[in-house]
């Protein structure tokens, strides 16, 4: 079962150039699993708050496109928060753990890979249902 331990923040390659930079990410090498799904977060108001969840397979890599904002993880024992405001690191959050992304800026823009294709039945939603989850496997 995962901890926060497993989250990693993964610096990608940045090709700086005064006609602008220039990332990229690619699987099973910077994000540490294959790409079933592709997702983005954007026109998030100021301070707004998103994503107390958890998913049961879902890994996940985040980055921050555009502005700032902090993912927030939890195995039940630890908390962990990571501020995301480059667009050449990415986090890496495994299944398994509890997790909200907080502080959006204004303009920020998440992105977000997953292993999975999405599912309603991958989400748990209810904080004492994790724990529960989390004790028994
Ligand atoms: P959700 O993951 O619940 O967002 P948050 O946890 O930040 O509130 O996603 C919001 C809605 O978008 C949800 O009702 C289902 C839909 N959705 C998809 O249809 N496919 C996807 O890949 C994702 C991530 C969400």
């Amino acid at each position: 079962m995962s901890t926060v331990d497993d989250v990693k923040i993964i610096e990608l390659p940045k090709f700086s150039d005064p006609r602008g930079n220039l990332s990229f990410v690619e699987q099973m090498n910077h994000i540490p699993f294959e790409i079933k799904r592709t997702y983005w977060i954007y026109d998030v108001p100021g301070g707004e708050s998103r994503g107390g969840h958890a998913f049961k397979k879902n890994d996940e890599f985040i980055i921050a496109l555009s502005g700032a904002f902090d993912v927030v993880v939890d195995d039940g024992n630890k908390k962990m928060r990571y501020t995301l405001n480059r667009s050449y690191y990415g986090l890496f959050v495994p299944s398994g753990l509890w997790r909200t992304i907080e502080n959006f800026s204004t303009n920020s823009f998440a992105l977000e890979f997953g292993s999975i294709h999405y599912t309603p039945l991958d989400y748990i939603r209810n904080y004492e249902e994790f724990i529960r989850f989390k004790n028994i496997i």
